[in-house]
């Protein structure tokens, strides 16, 4: 779909068409998306990229320009995108759609851009590598399983930075996905692989594609969740 001029309502029905669908088919649907993701997400205020950067930075210590970042799932580059305004500057992509790749490489952003469809194939970064790792956006049911996140920490430094953001899908699979996720979070702390520095209430994820509002001055929101944690030093 290469329509500029689309609505709530038509951006539902195009989701609503990837409903339930397996990950490589998910991927396809986001192939078919890239032209149009951004524009799209401007649409339903997507605004879980811009608050977890900030959520980052505000209980981060260090010289973002110095440090090395690796962005999970980094669709068309919205995060990095954010980043950048705030002095970081080293960032490597990793994305399961080609297309949405293609739009990353299109920012100039990113040294290196790597396709993997997580969960079923091992995140290509060298262990201990990186500063910050983060991830939005794609921790939910039927995009990134809650086992990839020891990968997560596996790529990053010791003292380096996991930052993560999830959107509270009002729905049994969703709410499955969190206990599931905060479960790994708290067992994956007393492993001692890493320790927790904050976690926050996002204030609107995005507007609620799932809920058939009709009026459109008072869409309902999804709400989300954003987590930081440190890995272990040793
Ligand atoms: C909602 S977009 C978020 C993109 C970007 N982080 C942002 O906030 O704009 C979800 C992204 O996750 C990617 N994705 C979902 N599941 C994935 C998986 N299992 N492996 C790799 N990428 C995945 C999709 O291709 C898509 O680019």
């Amino acid at each position: 779909m290469s329509d500029s001029s689309r609505t709530l309502d038509d951006l539902r029905t195009f989701l609503k068409s990837s409903a339930g669908v397996e990950l490589e088919q998910r991927m396809k649907f986001y192939d078919s998306w890239a032209e149009t993701y951004e524009m799209d997400h401007k649409i339903m205020n997507y605004r879980a990229p811009h608050q977890t950067v900030e959520f980052l930075f505000d209980n981060f210590s260090g010289r973002p320009e110095q440090v090395q970042v690796l962005d999970v799932a980094c669709g068309s580059g919205l995060v990095a995108n954010m980043m950048v305004e705030l002095g970081f500057k080293h960032f490597v992509g990793v994305d399961g759609s080609q297309g949405m790749l293609d739009q990353a490489a299109k920012t100039g952003l990113y040294k290196e851009l790597k396709l993997a469809l997580l969960g079923t194939e091992p995140l290509p970064a060298e262990t201990g590598m990186f500063d910050v790792v983060m991830i939005v956006g794609a921790l939910r049911d039927g995009f990134v399983p809650v086992s990839v996140i020891r990968e997560l920490c596996l790529a990053a430094k010791p003292g380096g930075y996991i930052c993560m953001s999830r959107n509270d899908l009002k729905s049994e699979s969703g709410n499955k996905y969190k206990v599931s996720m905060e479960k790994e979070l708290q067992l994956m702390e007393e492993e001692e692989l890493w320790s927790h520095v904050t976690t926050k209430e996002m204030d609107k994820y995005m507007i609620d594609m799932y809920d058939n509002c009709e009026d459109m001055q008072n869409e309902k929101y999804l709400y989300g969740t954003m987590y930081l944690y440190r890995k272990s030093l040793n």
